[in-house]
């Protein structure tokens, strides 16, 4: 059966394209969700891809992975340096987590060095641009191979 990576997007994402492209380049949010699909449909991947602005669906989406999902990839946004539900939720969903950021939070403002994924996650990618998910998804690919293996 195809395992399934659910690719999960924080508050703002949605403006991506418009927002700030100076920091976040000039793809949109669909832009990157089509890319995942393909990318992640060559390794034998089925790609669910999500967005939201309200931290309760969030958390929604992270409880529903359970036992379900094989692996999330999630750029939190803000909610990166702010939510302890989030940290806890993804702890309860007991499936791997990568962090990624378009930009690299740490060459930023003091508020974004602090992350609460970070802690739970299995690996971080931060400033690749939009080329993260990818790279997170490649390595939930490879993982799930020798795994079967
Ligand atoms: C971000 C970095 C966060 O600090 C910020 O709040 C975002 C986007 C990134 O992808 O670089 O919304 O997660």
């Amino acid at each position: 059966m195809m395992k399934t990576i659910l690719v999960l997007n924080g508050p703002n994402l949605n403006m991506l394209g418009l927002r700030e492209p100076e920091v976040y380049g000039s793809e949109t949010l669909a832009d990157v969700e089509q890319t995942c699909r393909e990318y992640g449909g060559g390794l034998g991947l089925v790609i669910e891809f999500q967005q939201t602005n309200h931290e309760g669906q969030m958390i929604e989406w992270i409880h529903h992975a359970r036992r379900r999902i094989a692996g999330i990839v999630i750029n939190p946004g803000a909610w990166t340096h702010t939510s302890a539900a989030i940290h806890d939720a993804l702890i309860a969903a007991e499936v791997p987590v990568i962090e990624v950021h378009i930009s690299n939070v740490h060459r930023r403002e003091d508020f974004r060095h602090f992350s609460y994924v970070s802690r739970v996650a299995k690996g971080v990618l931060a400033g690749f641009g939009t080329d993260g998910y990818r790279m997170a998804i490649q390595h939930y690919a490879s993982s799930l191979e020798q795994s079967n293996a």
